[in-house]
């Protein structure tokens, strides 16, 4: 018994999370229930002949869930509804998901013996004094979506106490990187403005665009999860898995400008529009990543500059083709861009 199951799998970061574990021969199980994640990140998975296997259900359903556990002695919990914007439209879908989820995986982890990574979030230290937020910070979730991502962390802090479960809650704060949705209400700010650039339209920022985030490769935490993953901790250890640096919004915005002229051949971009700050959102993010560093070895290697490049190729790549023949009419109308930019963490 080998298996590794990764809740969540069709989203963002867990196919890449799948992607790297089949590419070293593991043995890989996925639960989705396919709200926000899309078949065609699992897409070819099975038929490049890795041992993986997906079950279709929500891992609020404990029977779906057992299924999905055979076999299974290490788990990476990422399935979520993850978005702020989303948890104060519809708080009880995202406690569904993040909350009563959380227990129901936990639970049958513990039924495994199975070593269970959870994917904790930043927006757990919501605003306050300290520049890097260290896990030992008092938490201060301002919004549902980071009061049922804590309340997630919590059983896994009771769940190791209770019932020996070794957990790692890893606190991710704004992932980007290829694959991440740039067309919806809820998509992340970089893959919003990467999309907004390449079509010609104005990014939309929220508020003053002076908050800022640490921006994290996907490569990156990647690396860091499969570290927790296969490390050899006990009881329930908390750490941040970031790039350790802020940027804020509207410098985020100069540098994809600046991709978006030297990749695209263009004199100007559209400016950035702003819009009222969002609800439950925080000013400042930023990670200490001391402690994944001297637990788990962690230390980002591709990071943000070089990270933001190769998303911007990507989405240049899939969008570009996509719009091209759009491009030159919004171009010069510089359209507000529908999507949002959440600056999720
Ligand atoms: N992306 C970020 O910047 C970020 C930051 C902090 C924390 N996180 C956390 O990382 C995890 C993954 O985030 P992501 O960006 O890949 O999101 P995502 O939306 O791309 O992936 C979430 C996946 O979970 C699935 N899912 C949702 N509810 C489910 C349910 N009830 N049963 C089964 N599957 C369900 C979705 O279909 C999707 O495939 C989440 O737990 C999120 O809270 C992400």
């Amino acid at each position: 018994m080998s298996r590794v199951l990764v809740t969540g799998g069709a989203g963002f970061i867990g196919s890449h999370v799948i992607e790297t574990l089949c590419r070293a021969g593991r043995a890989v199980t996925t639960i989705d229930d396919f709200s926000t994640g899309r078949r065609e990140n699992l897409a070819g998975l099975r038929d490049a002949g890795h041992e993986f296997e997906v079950v279709e259900g929500s891992i609020t359903d404990p029977e779906a869930v057992a299924r999905a556990m055979t076999d299974v002695d290490r788990v990476v919990h990422l399935a979520a509804l993850p978005s702020v914007a989303r948890s104060v439209e519809r708080p009880l879908d995202t406690h569904h998901a993040c909350a009563t989820g959380t227990i129901t995986v936990l639970h049958a982890a513990v039924k495994n013996g199975a070593r269970v990574v959870y994917a904790g979030s930043s927006s757990a230290y919501g605003n306050q004094e300290a520049r890097f937020k260290q896990e030992d910070l008092r938490e201060d979730p301002l919004s549902p979506y980071s009061a049922a991502k804590l309340t997630g962390e919590l059983y896994c802090r009771s769940f190791a106490r209770v019932y020996d479960l070794p957990v790692v809650v890893t606190r991710f704060f704004n992932v980007f990187g290829p694959r991440q949705p740039a067309d919806s209400p809820y998509s992340g700010v970089v893959a919003a403005f990467c999309r907004a650039l390449i079509r010609g339209d104005a990014p939309r920022i929220d508020g003053d665009g002076e908050q800022s985030r640490d921006f994290t490769y996907i490569e990156d935490v990647v690396d860091g999860v499969l570290r927790c993953l296969d490390g050899d901790s006990k009881g329930c250890v908390t750490v941040n898995l970031a790039y350790g640096d802020a940027t804020t919004v509207n410098a985020l915005y100069e540098q994809l400008a600046e991709h978006a002229r030297a990749g695209l051949g263009l004199s100007e971009v559209p400016s950035p529009r702003h819009a009222d700050p969002r609800a439950g959102d925080v000013r400042h993010s930023l990670a200490d990543t001391a402690r994944a560093r001297e637990v788990f070895g962690f230390e980002p290697q591709v990071g943000f500059v070089e990270g933001l490049r190769r998303t911007f190729e990507w989405y240049r790549g899939t969008i570009g083709q996509r719009s091209g023949s759009q491009r030159s009419g919004s171009q010069q109308s510089g359209t507000p861009q529908s999507g949002a930019t959440e600056s999720k963490s």
